[in-house]
């Protein structure tokens, strides 16, 4: 079958050209655009993404208008219900789920990891106490750069895994450290007898007695399985981008943390507690936040709401609310997160009814329920997107090896449409 094109005519000149169609195996085809400025001298103009594939990707895909999502071609829903954050995180990597011979090995890997110098323990203690950790981490993430710099080696097979096995299994002691450290308490030390999850729980809350350890790490287990991967999202794009210098690997994740931490991005998850909080403690009903959303004179959005590619309800959003829903049915009646939960559930349904959001089609996204469950599992506020972060970086290196593994990996190097002054002349100070 002749190869799918398009033929781009251009009205001033009538030359036209024909630029090849890729397909996808899921979602829309893609125009290769490469040739546009070779042969007709255009660029293509695409601010903040919207409609612009910037590489070519095995691992995840959403389906925004049905609001699903797939990790290596396994629905979210069944890897929540049937699977785990240790297998998903190899799934993620090798493109298949692991027998129990390689799980079993993958697991000891993952576990040599958890041997973080305790030398971090220093960059954690340079902060005041009132540190945003998401600030912490990123200087911790800088001084492993450093301290793993001699290594460098991005075109070594061992040194990608040696570098993706530190980062998975380092960022969650590294985040529970953290906690240790804005709670006041002693820093901890790992057990390689626990899973990721269950160890960050053990460092984090020593004082939870079994059956509320094992609750909570089991929560939390699912909350990183859902926040790993995500597609070419601005922290993974930024990931991709930094990456592709061949820069250090725990450089190129600073640099998504950093990009992460943006209150429209992962940082919503605290942004929604801060939201809930203020309904909460005001006068104000609902319906009040509601029309101040709408205002575009108000810089005020419902935190936790909309999403670039989600025209539907986030499929995260809807397994979080369920896990929130079950937790908080563990606690005592009048525990105070309840009342957060039932004003969520107010304002997500108000918002499904209203005009503004339904034409807009503003639903629930991952980060309106995930701050519920933290919360109620004690996290400090200003840890929610670290944990994001934490599970994030499963999908950050997978990102990161399949753009070096790529054929045609090269530096990424956006171009620009320029509207600034026309070419002038110098004029000396006297003249101006
Ligand atoms: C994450 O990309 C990913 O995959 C991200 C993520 C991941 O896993 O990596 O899913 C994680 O970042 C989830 C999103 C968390 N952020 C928030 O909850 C913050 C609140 N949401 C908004 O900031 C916004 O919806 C974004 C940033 C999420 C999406 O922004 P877009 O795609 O640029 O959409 P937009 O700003 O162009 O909005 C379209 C319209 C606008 O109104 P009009 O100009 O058409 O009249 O919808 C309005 C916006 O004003 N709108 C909102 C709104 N979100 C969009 N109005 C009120 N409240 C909101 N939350």
């Amino acid at each position: 079958m002749a190869d799918k094109k398009i033929t781009i005519k251009d009205g001033q000149s009538d030359n036209e050209i024909d630029l090849p169609v890729l397909d996808s195996i899921l979602g829309p085809n893609v125009v290769d655009i490469r040739a546009l400025e070779k042969n007709l001298g255009y660029l293509s103009h695409d601010p903040g993404f919207i409609a612009t594939s910037s590489c070519e990707s095995k691992i995840t895909f959403i389906d925004g208008n049905e609001g699903k999502l797939w990790y290596r071609g396994y629905p979210i829903e069944e890897l929540a219900e049937k699977s785990n954050f240790l297998e998903t995180t190899y799934l993620l990597l090798n493109d298949k789920l692991p027998s129990k011979n390689e799980l079993k090995s993958f697991s000891d890997d993952i576990k040599s990891g958890y041997n973080v110098d305790r030398s971090v323990l220093k960059i954690i203690e340079v902060f005041d106490k009132d540190s945003h950790p998401m600030a912490i981490m990123t200087a911790c993430l800088s001084y492993l750069s450093a301290k793993y710099h001699r290594d460098l080696n991005i075109q070594n097979k061992n040194y990608r895994y040696k570098s993706t096995i530190n980062l998975i299994s380092g960022v969650p002691i590294i985040s529970a450290w953290i906690l240790n450290f804005i709670l006041g308490q002693s820093f901890k030390d790992s057990d390689k007898t626990l899973s990721i999850a269950e160890n960050f729980i053990n460092m984090a809350f020593p004082k939870l007695n079994d059956e509320q350890k094992k609750l909570s790490a089991r929560a939390m287990d699912v909350i990183f399985l859902l926040h790993a991967d995500h597609e070419q999202n601005a922290s993974t794009s930024t990931v991709r981008l930094s990456g592709s210098s061949e820069t250090s690997p725990y450089a190129a994740i600073a640099a998504g943390i950093s990009t992460l931490w943006g209150p429209t991005h992962g940082g919503a998850n605290e942004a929604v507690i801060n939201m809930l909080e203020e309904i909460k403690n005001s006068d104000k009903d609902v319906e009040f936040y509601i029309d101040q959303a709408k205002d575009k004179d108000n810089p005020f959005r419902l935190m936790g709401f909309g999403h670039r590619i989600y025209k539907n309800y986030d499929p995260r959003a809807k397994i979080i609310q369920k896990i929130a829903h079950e937790y908080l049915e563990t606690l005592d009646k009048d525990n105070p997160n309840k009342p957060l939960f039932d004003i969520a559930m107010k304002l997500e349904k108000y918002a499904l009814e209203d005009e503004y959001f339904v034409t807009r089609k503003l639903y629930p996204n991952v980060d309106f329920y995930s701050g519920i469950v933290l919360k109620a599992i004690g996290v400090p506020q200003s840890m929610y997107t670290v944990i994001f972060a934490l599970a994030r970086t499963v999908g950050w290196v997978a990102h990161w090896n399949e753009m070096l593994e790529d054929k045609n990996f090269r530096i990424g190097r956006p171009r620009q449409l320029y509207t600034g002054k026309n070419k002038t002349s110098y004029v000396d100070i006297n003249e101006r």
